[in-house]
């Protein structure tokens, strides 16, 4: 992992009306790790991720990613910077195939990155092979998208997601859904593009056992406010996250 901060939030804070979603949080992420958010139901978990990816703006607080003050940017504009989110809302052309689906999203992210005068239709077929295989969807790449299975459609969510060729990958409750066997496999993908692609990802999860078995780094927010930041060690030993969680096993 390296020393560089790929993301610095700094003292972020959110209120909806009278609630005080996002309380003076302050996080960063070095590049190349595999991190997870935790925290109950209201916690402020997705509140977070919307600060950073631009979908909702501060009260207080900036946003720095990847050197960039992106604070006020668009998110549009912070995705084309290389941050990616999935799993939120679904990006999926139910009536295209999956092949289609994945061909599409890197042909946008080519035209924004203005390589208009090259071959985009050919680069695309290559790249979009290679997105299907790496996701794990090549065998179903003819199939129409709406028809797939929830945990098919999810890894292809993901595959749009990385279309852009993100350097960090959001993922709010990525296995949200899902059987067992699929959690399992979603993850597995998961540590993979973090392994073997570098991808620097941050995610969310409810199952305990699944934030134990991919983070490196946990963070614990509650009712707004960060209460714990470390290795899954030290959160688990944390006393204040235990009386969080109390009745859980954490
Ligand atoms: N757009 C919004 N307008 C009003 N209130 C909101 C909005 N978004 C979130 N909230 C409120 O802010 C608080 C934090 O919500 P948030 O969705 O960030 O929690 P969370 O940790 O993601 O929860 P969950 O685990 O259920 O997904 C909640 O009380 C929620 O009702
Ligand atoms: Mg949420």
């Amino acid at each position: 992992m390296s020393d560089y901060y790929i993301l610095e939030a700094k003292r972020l804070c959110k209120a909806f009306g009278g609630l005080q979603a996002t309380s003076e949080v302050s996080y960063s992420m070095r590049q190349g790790e595999l991190s997870a958010i935790i925290g109950p139901n209201g916690a402020g978990k997705s509140t977070f991720f919307n600060l950073i990816s631009g979908f909702h703006r501060p009260d207080k607080g900036r946003v720095i990613f990847k050197g960039a003050d992106i604070t006020t940017w668009q998110p549009y504009r912070i995705a084309r910077h290389g941050m990616s989110r999935a799993f939120q809302v679904s990006n999926i052309y139910p009536m295209l195939t999956t092949y289609q689906n994945v061909r599409q999203a890197i042909l946008v992210q080519q035209r924004r990155t203005l390589e208009l005068f090259k071959r985009a239709e050919g680069l695309a077929r290559k790249e979009t092979k290679e997105l299907l295989e790496v996701t794990g969807l090549d065998e179903h790449s003819g199939e129409m998208a709406g028809t797939m299975s929830q945990g098919d459609k999810k890894r292809l969510e993901l595959a749009l997601a990385l279309a852009i060729k993100p350097d960090l990958l959001l993922l709010d409750e990525p296995t949200a859904g899902m059987s067992v066997e699929e959690t399992h496999e979603t993850m597995e993908l998961v540590a993979q593009l973090n392994s073997q692609m570098g991808v620097t990802i941050l995610f969310t999860e409810h199952d305990l056992s699944v934030v134990f078995g991919y983070a490196r780094r946990l963070t614990v927010l509650h009712q707004g406010t960060l209460i714990a930041d470390g290795t899954p060690q030290d959160v688990r030993a944390d006393e204040e996250v235990q009386l969080v969680y109390l009745g859980e096993e954490v």
